[in-house]
């Protein structure tokens, strides 16, 4: 019998919004006539924008005919969608990224569980608490970790917890680190990271030699020119972070998958010899290995979230998702519930009412309100007392998520 990967005995539970579809299923199933209004997983519900179907739908034509058919992608990607993205995301804020340092991928979640494979198994990990599953459950599978405890936090990890009492604002550790997981605008908190945190940042990851993952998903919804959109725009990122994109929640792409991540030339670790090795170089590697691009007609689609017209339109899709935002902080903040994050992020982290806990809350609102939203204590034992709403959803289902909500 062949020997499983013991690691992943230490996984608690199913991953969090699998487990959360699975009791909103089993709850809608006994109870066929409830109206249940899904603000859990953060998964967008506009269509995609028409310029970026069109493109898409042109390239689709061009798979048809010999003269214009393309076969397997080149696993970087397309030279017209790594320039567009080098130029747009970039330049045009000041930071100078080359096309050759962007991977074209099949999105963030994939990139940001993946990176963890080209470091040693003895890193040490640093993640905010409360923090995207994603980050953790990828270092338990590879072994980095000892068990859970009762609370669900892994030996072996170091926790940073942002709650109300540090602004979610994470400490720098007072230890030594090798990896740091870092999200802004963050998932699931919703709050942003300034310049100066950002730049702490950097220096503690120089002086201990640690490397930033940043994952930047959510840059779309920052309105604050103050704020920055990428950890590159502040001094000394480019040697110290590698950095996650998405085209899901401001192009729509859950579905069509795409992303990418950015890593440095100047990037680099140290071998077990003790030499400097550039991260681009490993990174390249395990992408041309086990990656085989993303499909043309979807970086023809991404592609054109940067035109004009796209740009106009994916700027509607966000403000029309923060709308939602706006309207959920003011209902919630109305019932007397304290609101956090919703300002440059699509999710709301609230203080779960007394006498609730996390899942309890969860419960409490599936069964009285049909409102489905994701416990807090799902992303992390800090997050036990908070509850995650997402804005991503009609306005109607909005409204009346908040209607139903304020009358409990
Ligand atoms: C979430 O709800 O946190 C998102 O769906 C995360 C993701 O994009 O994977």
């Amino acid at each position: 019998m062949a020997h499983i990967n013991d690691h992943y005995l230490k996984l608690a539970a199913g991953y969090l919004f699998p487990e959360i579809g699975r009791r909103v299923n089993a709850f809608a199933a006994a109870n066929p006539d409830a109206d249940v209004i899904r603000l859990g997983i953060g998964d967008v519900v506009k269509g995609i924008p028409r310029p970026i179907v069109e493109a898409m739908k042109e390239a689709m034509e061009e798979m048809a005919h010999d003269e214009s058919f393309q076969g397997y992608p080149p696993d970087q990607g397309q030279d017209f969608l790594r320039e567009a993205i080098a130029e747009h995301d970039f330049a045009s804020r000041g930071v100078k990224v080359d096309v050759d340092e962007i991977f074209v991928s099949d999105g963030a979640k994939c990139d940001s569980g993946n990176i963890q494979e080209i470091f040693a198994d003895d890193c040490v990990v640093a993640l905010t608490d409360p923090v995207y599953p994603v980050y953790c459950d990828s270092n338990v599978m590879a072994g980095r970790t000892g068990p859970a405890d009762s609370d669900g936090s892994y030996d072996g990890l170091v926790y940073m917890p942002c709650t109300a009492e540090n602004n979610f604002v994470p400490a720098i550790p007072d230890q030594h680190v090798d990896i740091i997981y870092l999200c802004s605008p963050n998932n699931p908190t919703g709050t942003v990271m300034t310049r100066d945190d950002m730049a702490a940042w950097i220096a503690y990851a120089k002086k201990e030699q640690a490397v930033i993952l940043f994952d930047a998903a959510y840059e779309g919804y920052i309105n604050d020119d103050a704020i920055p959109h990428s950890i590159y725009e502040v001094e000394g990122g480019r040697e110290v972070a590698i950095e996650f994109r998405s085209y899901s929640k401001n192009a729509g792409f859950t579905g069509i998958r795409c992303g990418y991540t950015v890593v440095p030339r100047e990037l680099v670790g140290r071998s077990g010899a003790g030499e400097e090795v550039d991260l681009h170089r490993l990174w390249a590697r395990r992408h041309a290995t086990k990656f085989n691009g993303v499909a043309y007609p979807v970086q023809r689609g991404a592609a054109a979230v940067y035109s004009p017209a796209g740009k106009q339109a994916i700027a509607e899709t966000i403000g029309f998702y923060m709308e939602n935002a706006a309207i959920m902080r003011e209902k919630l903040a109305a019932a007397g519930i304290a609101v956090h994050g919703g300002e440059h992020a699509p999710y709301l982290w609230l203080a779960t009412p007394a006498g609730h806990d996390s899942w309890g809350f969860f419960d409490h609102l599936l069964q009285t309100a049909h409102v489905v939203g994701t416990p807090g204590a799902g992303f992390g034992a800090a997050g036990e007392g908070y509850f995650r709403l997402s804005a991503f959803n009609h306005r109607d289902k909005i409204d009346e998520a908040m209607e139903r909500i304020g009358k409990l």
